[in-house]
């Protein structure tokens, strides 16, 4: 499918896929909208000397950029592994244009942006000392036969359900559920009240927060079993 760059209201660019009128990030901020989502209600809360996190949808690598940049701003003893699943890669001219490297202080950040995009598929990589990347290439539904630590915490960062609405039911929620860790929190930009009977059903304790900009609320959901 045919995608195009487009700038956000943020001044941070993303990719737009014609056919399905969808978005990799929301048009008011995808910098804006990653922090807010993923650093501020997700990363923030359950930061810890060892974490092990697992996005689904790898896309632009934005969400790792974000988590480095956590990261970097934390005791660098501690221990990040990071693992990220995603069925249709971009390619290297979009990951040139989007240019989120060029967000960030840190001096290295083109080097790290770069080793994502460039390191092999299914093999685990560190990425800068002390963080362990592992992006499977693979469709979402194979969550299951992945090798994975116990999780404390999911980026939850699918396409919207008016294009992919099987990614917001129960069965992928409760593969995901089966690979976290007890009191692992699930954080999403999504907030549709199917998604949230869906996450109470599995025992997750669902809390809506406010949205990153442009968007009224968030659902974050901790794993009570
Ligand atoms: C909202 S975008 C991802 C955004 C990504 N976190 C980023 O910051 O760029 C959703 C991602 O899921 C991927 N995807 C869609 N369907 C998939 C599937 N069935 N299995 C695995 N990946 C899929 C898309 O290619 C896309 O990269």
């Amino acid at each position: 499918m045919k995608r195009e760059v487009k700038v956000t209201s943020d001044g941070s660019k993303t990719l737009y896929i014609n056919d399905l009128n969808e978005n990799y990030h929301s048009h008011h901020g995808a910098m804006q909208e990653a922090q807010h989502v993923f650093i501020k209600n997700g990363l923030k809360l359950k930061y810890d000397s060892e974490i092990n996190i697992l996005e689904l949808g790898f896309g632009t690598g934005l969400n790792v950029l974000v988590t480095i940049d956590e990261f970097l701003k934390n005791d660098k003893n501690h221990v990040v592994q990071y693992f990220t699943i995603e069925k249709y890669p971009v390619n290297e001219s979009e990951v040139k244009e989007l240019g989120y490297d060029s967000f960030f202080d840190e001096p290295k950040m083109n080097e790290y942006y770069q080793k994502l995009h460039q390191c092999a598929w299914n093999v685990k990589h560190e990425i800068l000392p002390n963080f362990f990347f592992t992006k499977y290439q693979c469709d979402f539904f194979e969550l299951k036969n992945l090798d994975l630590p116990p999780i404390d915490l999911v980026y939850y960062d699918c396409f919207g359900a008016r294009v992919q609405p099987d990614l917001w039911e129960k069965p992928l929620f409760e593969m995901v559920a089966d690979k976290m860790e007890q009191g692992g929190l699930l954080t999403t930009y999504a907030s549709k009240g199917s998604v949230r009977r869906i996450l109470q059903e599995l025992d997750f304790k669902v809390e809506k927060k406010d949205g990153p900009p442009g968007k009224r609320e968030m659902i974050n959901a901790v794993l009570m079993r």
